[in-house]
């Protein structure tokens, strides 16, 4: 029997800045040129960590319309679940980039912190959008560069191929012509590769886009090791 990570409904997970940057291969240098949309944000120091750097970024996602502090709660206990579940599957993930799950456990840990310290300022309350897609609140060609970590594909199970498209389709609307669309990863929980690729990669390419799978530098989760990037 094939084993993956169980997971029951969309977590809320809170990847840290470097882990963007080399999820999606991001050049540091070029940040500072864009307007960044992270799209299903949850719990992410990304936004907070790139604004302390200079770097005009917002983030949406759902969950910011709700309770912030039992979600924040929520986003703490769900660090300790998913180290757990690591810990059983861990001879199966490469820990290159981590190093050891108390350090992955750590630098969760620490981005959430950071995060719920950002949301609680003046510019937090700026920064973070409520919103789902497929329909986001932002205007057409708003964003130079646009991020999805860890939401689409991942949850191919539950969210199905239409969804899927809308949502694709959606990000390149909030996108500006000349800027990008990235999604990481592109798997699903049970690392399987999202069986309608071919028919969403022609529907971009309907709409005007051109998609590249490209190389990932943080290898993690068993044969991820590509994201998608979409010139808009
Ligand atoms: C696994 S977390 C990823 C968080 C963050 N991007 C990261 O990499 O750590 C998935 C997020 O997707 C959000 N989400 C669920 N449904 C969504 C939707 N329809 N549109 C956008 N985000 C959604 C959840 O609230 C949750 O915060």
């Amino acid at each position: 029997m094939k084993v993956y990570y169980e997971q029951i409904g969309v977590a809320m997970t809170c990847r840290g800045y470097d882990e963007y940057i080399q999820m999606f291969d991001l050049q540091e240098s070029e940040l500072f040129h864009e307007k960044v949309l992270d799209v299903a944000g949850g719990g992410s120091s990304f936004t907070a960590e790139a604004r302390r750097r200079g770097i005009e970024a917002f983030a949406v996602d759902p969950r910011y319309a709700q309770d912030v502090e039992q979600w924040i709660k929520e986003a703490a206990e769900e660090i300790a679940v998913s180290t757990a579940k690591l810990d059983k599957l861990k001879e199966l993930f490469d820990w290159s980039y981590y190093g050891s799950l108390d350090n992955h456990r750590a630098g969760r840990e620490a981005s959430l912190q950071l995060f719920a310290s950002h949301l609680a300022t003046e510019e937090g309350q700026r920064a973070y959008c409520a919103g789902a897609l497929p329909e986001l609140p932002f205007e057409d060609d708003s964003f130079s560069l646009v991020t999805c970590s860890h939401f689409l594909f991942l949850y191919a199970e539950q969210f199905g191929f239409e969804f899927h498209k809308q949502a694709v389709l959606e990000l390149m609307r909030v996108c500006k012509p000349g800027g990008e669309v990235r999604i990481y990863p592109l798997l699903t929980l049970k690392w399987n590769h999202f069986e309608q690729m071919d028919q969403l990669l022609a529907a971009i390419e309907e709409a005007g886009g051109k998609p590249t799978r490209q190389p990932s530098k943080l290898p993690f989760m068993p044969g991820s090791n590509e994201f998608l990037r979409i010139e808009v």
